[in-house]
């Protein structure tokens, strides 16, 4: 085991193919750990796959999966852990569409409730009982500073962000008696395809970093740094918390 003791480990990783899940998925390969990686973009599945060093290949295992398909994902879900139990859980991938709460249809609520929450769900239900009978496991739902309340037309996004906040708090209450901790991380403003949907790109920059208390923006290795320490032996003791990563942006 590595100091972190996550050399070995075993992790999902939903939506691990984009802009902050590729970078932090090859900083996990590196720390020695077997990461499964759940997205239906098969370019991004490609890219991802390109950047992993020839060394790390074998620990890169690669589905091709929507999440909005649950017979698909559970099918999936189950062919892994079946192999042997998943040690932590990245419930990552997400859908954010941006307009008036009004402009919303009842399919792109119910698109956005079925990855960025029921997808975590499923997951997490998959891992669960593998994690308990070994007596650890980590689950991590990656949440948003927009839960923060000052960014508008985000309606179901920043719903979805709450119901992960919540399903963090009720899961760590009933399965940390099992060894089993699980914590949110809320990044901040990274600049990904997210941020795509921000109509002036160099004034949105120009903002984030005056908002910001350190004056660079953020990189996916701010996010795997955060991974790793959570989902790290020293972390054992941390349950139930939202870990912000916005560079001092928004002070919980
Ligand atoms: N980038 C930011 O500034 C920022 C800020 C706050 C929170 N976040 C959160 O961080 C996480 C990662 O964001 P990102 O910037 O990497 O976004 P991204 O769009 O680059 O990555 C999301 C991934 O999820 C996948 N995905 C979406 N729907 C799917 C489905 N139905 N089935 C399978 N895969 C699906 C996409 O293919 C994509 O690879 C998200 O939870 C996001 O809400 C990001």
């Amino acid at each position: 085991m590595s100091a972190t003791g996550l050399n070995g480990r075993r992790a999902i990783y939903t939506g691990g193919a984009g802009g902050l899940g590729t970078g932090a998925t090859l900083e996990l390969l590196a720390e020695g750990i077997e990461v499964h990686v759940l997205d239906r973009d098969r370019a991004k599945l490609s890219a991802l796959q390109a950047q992993v060093p020839g060394g790390l290949r074998d620990q890169l295992c690669l589905h091709e999966v929507d999440l909005l398909d649950r017979a698909a994902l559970w099918a999936c879900l189950e062919g892994i852990v079946a192999e042997r139990a998943a040690d932590v859980v990245i419930n990552n991938a997400a859908l954010y569409p941006s307009k008036p709460f009004e402009d919303f249809t009842d399919a792109e609520l119910t698109a956005v409730h079925g990855v960025n929450v029921e997808a975590a769900i499923a997951c997490t239900r998959a891992a669960l009982p593998g994690m308990r009978a070994q007596g650890w496991g980590r689950i991590l739902n990656v949440t948003s500073i927009t839960l923060s309340g000052q960014w508008e037309n985000l309606t179901p996004y920043v719903q979805s962000k709450g119901a992960l906040l919540g399903l963090t708090r009720a899961w760590a209450r009933e399965f940390g008696k099992w060894g089993v901790t699980v914590n949110a991380i809320a990044p901040g403003a990274f600049p990904t395809d997210a941020e795509k949907i921000h109509p002036d790109p160099e004034g949105y920059n120009a903002m984030v970093l005056d908002r910001q208390a350190v004056k660079r923006r953020g990189t996916p290795a701010d996010i795997a740094a955060t991974i790793r320490f959570l989902a790290s032996d020293a972390a054992g003791f941390i349950t139930g918390q939202s870990l912000a990563v916005n560079g001092g942006w928004i002070m919980e």
